[in-house]
């Protein structure tokens, strides 16, 4: 008796250790299909950014972020750090095409503009980019909604969306928030 239930345990376990496996193998079949042949990837494209030089050559220096008018249109670039957004403020105008560019110098951060579609991970490693058009002027608040460390909570912006004919960029193209 002892010893056929001891058999139906060893039995029993070397099934659920064949389905367990099996499930294992599904799962991570998936997860090759995805990443080789559906292309799912980090966000938006795949452009890389270095998180360790960020700061110091290229596209996400702090000379470089804002609103900008470019040949393709308005292209706001933004970095996400723990824990604010350099810059805290940028102007979009409202009925034209923007285009969002983002990238971290340290962890996984997440944006979204409330009331609009923009919403993107801002994966360090990656540019993010969305493009958007805004339909309606005023301040929207842009907090991060990612999970990041102890001051989360307190990662926050402002796109200041404003008529098409008060986005009056200067020289340079460029274009900061009206600070009151
Ligand atoms: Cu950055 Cu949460």
């Amino acid at each position: 008796m002892a010893a056929s239930t001891e058999r139906e345990v060893l039995k029993s376990e070397l099934r659920w250790t064949v389905v367990v496996a099996v499930v294992v193998f599904i799962i991570f079949a998936g997860i090759l299909y995805a990443g080789l042949a559906l292309h799912v990837n980090p966000p938006s494209n795949i452009e890389h950014a270095d998180p360790k030089t960020l700061h110091l050559s290229g596209e996400f220096t702090e000379t470089n972020l804002g609103a900008k008018v470019e040949a393709t249109g308005v292209t706001i670039r933004i970095v996400a750090a723990q824990f604010a957004f350099v810059p805290d403020c940028v102007v979009a105008p409202a009925g034209e095409r923007v285009t969002f560019r983002f990238a971290s110098p340290d962890v996984i951060h997440g944006i979204l503009v409330t009331g609009t579609n923009v919403n993107t991970m801002v994966v360090p490693g990656y540019v993010s980019q969305v493009h958007t058009v805004f339909t309606r002027t005023g301040d929207l608040l842009m907090p991060c909604h990612e999970f990041c460390g102890l001051g989360h909570s307190q990662m926050l912006a402002r796109v200041q969306v404003v008529p098409r004919e008060q986005f009056r960029p200067g020289p340079d193209g460029r274009m900061a928030c009206a600070r009151s």
